[in-house]
């Protein structure tokens, strides 16, 4: 069974058949909502909208453990992410679909790890690749069969939040070397990579970086909001080609 995380614009998932819902007890608290269990295009996959159903939990304050311990408990083979994120890179526009490859982690005072119990051996996680190749290669196959365009490859900065950053600040990410910048790709990558669940991430680009394009007096959200909708409407039929595709039941993590 595949899971998805829905973020801002995607806090529902309408083509999910939904059968039932379960609230879900973890040794780390409450995950951000019931998860969501039903069929997509015949297909088992499992929901949960990061931020709540009502869309209350700021980035700084989703239990990412309890959403990654809670999906993990129920099996899940693999987990998409989508995310809406702000583009730094020229050639991203308000509306664009990514699939990152690489993470930078600009995060703090966020509980990032399931290795720190008192009786817990220390314990290092590789994470030279933070996205599962094999799942980024069915999303990019999904989106190809539905002649979706999307951009494969670029370098996720996950900041703090919840406010947006400075125009100074997306200077340095850039030189940093990022191309898209969000808050809630991390710790949540890491935190499925410590559980073994193969991970990839779908975002949407709403808005122009901070300084950046048509951001650069100021982000308004509110007229992106249309182009955020229709953005998570080709987020859904790729998620639906690529849940529904024959070899959904391959084991995650596998290269083909
Ligand atoms: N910055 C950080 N997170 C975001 C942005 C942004 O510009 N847009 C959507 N999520």
């Amino acid at each position: 069974m595949l899971a998805i995380i829905g973020g801002s614009g995607l806090t529902t998932l309408a083509n999910l058949d939904v059968s039932r819902r379960e609230v879900v007890r973890t040794p780390y608290g409450e995950p951000s909502g019931a998860l969501v269990f039903g069929q997509i295009a015949g297909q088992p996959a499992v929901f949960l909208p990061r931020h709540g159903y009502g869309h209350t939990i700021p980035p700084h304050m989703v239990n990412y453990r309890a959403n990654l311990w809670a999906l993990h408990h129920h099996q899940v083979q693999g987990i998409i992410s989508v995310a809406s994120v702000g583009g730094i890179r020229g050639d991203l526009e308000p509306g664009d679909i990514v699939v990152p490859h690489q993470i930078i982690d600009y995060t703090w005072g966020r509980k990032s790890t399931f290795f720190d119990g008192v009786s817990t051996p220390v314990t290092h996680v590789d994470f030279t690749e933070p996205y599962d190749a094999s799942l980024r290669e069915r999303i990019e196959r999904a989106a190809a069969l539905l002649g979706i365009d999307i951009k494969v490859g670029s370098v996720y900065a996950a900041t703090q939040g919840p406010r947006l950053e400075t125009a100074a600040e997306i200077n340095k990410l850039e030189r940093d070397g990022a191309d898209l910048v969000g808050m809630t790709g991390m710790p949540e990558a890491v935190l499925a990579r410590e559980l073994g669940v193969p991970y990839a991430a779908i975002n949407v680009v709403a808005n122009h970086a901070a300084g950046r394009g048509d951001s650069l007096n100021g982000i308004h959200f509110e007229s992106l909001e249309q182009v955020l909708q229709e953005a998570m409407g080709r987020v859904r039929s790729i998620i639906e080609k690529l849940v529904g595709s024959p070899d959904a039941c391959r084991p995650f993590g596998m290269s083909v």
